[in-house]
């Protein structure tokens, strides 16, 4: 694999998703609010939290994961499909290319009330919307066998970064 391939998906990536997050942010005040609320509580002034601290910042979580939902910064995944194929009523001819259309996937009024609304609260582990959505409704990172292997490492990059500028805000 080459190596532009990987920083690139990186680190292009990764700054779509923040600055993103930073738009809905400033028109989202409440939810800069409570992001704030969270990480004074859970880090305060501690200037190196350990890696549970972070586990603690669910809503900072939710709220990226909703950017990742409503703004996905590879919204078509490019597949080539080797063989034919059938999905459903469709047949596939060997050496088609076909997309994952993770937008739609993750606009679909079926599994999202008011998709185009960013509301992080959504994703909180104990509501019942959340952990009943069907696999492939959230697909940021893909889904399968070469689906990305960075995104762990990416929600803590993003993590990390929001709580500082969270953080800077009261300086704001
Ligand atoms: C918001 C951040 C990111 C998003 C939305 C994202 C999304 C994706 C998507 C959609 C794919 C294509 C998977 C497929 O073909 O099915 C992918 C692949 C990949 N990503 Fe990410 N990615 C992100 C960050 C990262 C980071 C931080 C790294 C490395 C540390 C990384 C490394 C890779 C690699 C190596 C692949 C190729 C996997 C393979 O083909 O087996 N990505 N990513």
């Amino acid at each position: 694999m080459r190596y532009e391939f990987i920083l690139n998906f990186n680190f292009q990536t990764s700054a779509t998703t923040l600055t993103w997050m930073l738009y809905e942010l400033a028109l989202h005040p409440d939810v800069q609010e409570k992001m704030h609320e969270e990480v004074t509580r859970v880090i305060g002034t501690n200037k190196s939290p350990s890696i549970e601290k972070y586990y603690e910042l669910i809503f900072v979580r939710n709220a990226v994961q909703e950017t990742l939902r409503k703004r996905p910064p590879i919204s078509l995944i490019p597949k080539l499909c080797r063989t034919k194929t059938t999905i459903g009523d469709y047949e596939i001819p060997e050496n088609t290319e076909v997309y994952l259309n993770a937008y739609e996937a993750q606009h679909d009024e079926r599994y999202w009330k008011s998709p185009h609304s960013f509301i992080p609260e959504r994703f909180d582990p104990t509501s019942d919307y959340y952990t009943k959505r069907p696999s492939g409704t959230l697909i940021p990172f893909s889904i399968g066998h070469r689906k990305c292997i960075g995104s762990r490492y990416e929600f803590f990059t993003l993590i990390i970064t929001l709580k500082d500028s969270v953080k800077l805000r009261q300086r704001w």
